[in-house]
């Protein structure tokens, strides 16, 4: 089994959590940090683990090859956690040169990395590549006859989950990305599941839905909206708010990738979701009511933030996660309820404003105010 792990995108959101359950969990493993540090990698996310004995920090781009080799090398690599990428829409919607470069080049150069190192010797060895569900487009908002929805459903495994529609992803959804971000991902994985099925490279691929919780870039809904409520900011709301997300604590998706990048099955691909979907603006009132009740408002105060504004091109309607297989296969389900997890996430960021001053500070800033001119 693999102990020397390469993670990439680990300064980032989801990475530092997998970066920091593993160096914590796997105390013999080597857990090797590889990240560019873009605007959305911050070191002091793994603030608490930069000490242990069994982390390494290594500053890379993945699209520089060379670099990449030697750092297998370096470190004896034997496994692959790969959650490097430009991850905002609507960056990707300004500038989709730069995501087909970082999410495709740079992924296509991890995988020939990892192939020529590797050459051919794939036991124990695995590439696992982390996804979205937005690879698969976009879902209707329907429901079953006479039933409003949002409905409460037993069409998964799981009890009861919220549902906006009868339809749901699977892993055998047919791909049919819709913006530029979500293109380059679909483009990502269909190179993945070509090294398993051209050279054998042992490869893993799973599709995640919306992740929230503490370390989020404050350009993503939920830590955007929090940090203006606070500052008394308008909130923009897309559209009506009428569009739905499927919503996963990150902690979550976090033991989800260590459950299957020890037990899943080589060149197969798993859904992970939460079977929590929310309608944007409904979400948005939830995200009010506590930092207000938080921060001693009086109920409701907030509101009057919210600041429709021009719909996102391309907008995707509805995503919703059906994660049975993995819940079947490999016994993971998300362990939070929802309102236990915004309660967590807004108290965090309230309570870590100096973080979110450091990130937010320049060039962030020049960007938001650019995107935000005139909407
Ligand atoms: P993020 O934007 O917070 O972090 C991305 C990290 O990748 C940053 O640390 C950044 O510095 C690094 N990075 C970017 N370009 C790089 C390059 N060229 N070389 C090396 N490092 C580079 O993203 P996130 O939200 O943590 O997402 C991580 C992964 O999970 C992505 O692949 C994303 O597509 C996927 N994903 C995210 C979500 C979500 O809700 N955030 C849901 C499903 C899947
Ligand atoms: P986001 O957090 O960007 O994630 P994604 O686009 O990957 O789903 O957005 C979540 C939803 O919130 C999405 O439907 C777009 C919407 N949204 C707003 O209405 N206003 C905002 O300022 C942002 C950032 C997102």
């Amino acid at each position: 089994m693999s102990k020397n792990i390469l993670i990439t995108g680990g300064a980032g959101f989801i990475g530092s959590h997998v970066v920091r359950l593993f160096v914590n969990k796997y105390p013999d493993y080597q857990i090797v940090n590889l990240d560019k540090l873009t605007y959305a990698g911050n070191l002091a996310n793994l603030a608490d683990i930069e000490e242990k004995p069994n982390y390494f920090f290594e500053r890379c781009d993945i699209c520089d090859i060379d670099r990449v080799m030697e750092i297998f090398r370096k470190y004896d690599i034997d496994g692959v956690i790969h959650l490097a990428a430009e991850s905002h829409v609507d960056r990707s919607i300004k500038d989709p040169f730069t995501f087909a470069k970082t999410n495709v080049l740079g992924t296509l150069s991890l995988l020939q990395a990892a192939k020529e190192y590797w050459n051919g010797e794939w036991e124990g060895k695995r590439f696992y590549h982390i996804s979205t569900d937005e690879v698969y487009g976009a879902l209707e908002l329907t429901h079953p006859e006479g039933i409003e929805p949002p409905f409460t459903t037993t069409a998964s495994s799981s009890e009861h989950h919220l549902a906006y529609g009868k339809e749901f992803f699977y892993e055998d959804t047919k791909y049919n990305p819709h913006s530029p971000y979500s293109a380059s991902k679909a483009s990502s994985d269909h190179f993945v599941r070509a090294f398993h099925d051209t050279y054998g490279l042992p490869t893993i691929v799973t599709n995640c839905s919306n992740n929230y919780g503490p370390y989020q870039f404050p350009e993503k809904l939920i830590p955007l909206f929090i940090n203006n409520i606070r500052h008394g900011k308008p909130l923009p709301v897309y559209g009506k708010g009428e569009n739905v997300r499927d919503w996963l604590y990150v902690v979550d998706h976090a033991r989800a990738i260590d459950t299957i990048f020890h037990k899943g099955k080589i060149a197969d691909t798993y859904n992970i979701g939460g079977f929590n979907e929310w309608k944007n603006i409904d979400l948005i009132k939830v995200i009010i009511k506590t930092v207000d009740r938080l921060i001693g408002n009086p109920e409701g105060e907030s509101e009057k933030l919210i600041t429709y504004v021009t719909d996102r091109a391309g907008h995707d309607l509805r995503y919703a996660i059906d994660s049975t297989k993995l819940k079947d296969e490999l016994g993971w389900e998300p362990s939070l309820q929802f309102e236990e997890g915004i309660e967590k996430t807004v108290r965090w960021y309230l309570d870590n404003q100096e973080w979110l001053d450091n990130v937010t500070s320049g060039e962030y800033e020049k960007y938001y105010e650019k995107m935000y001119a005139g909407r």
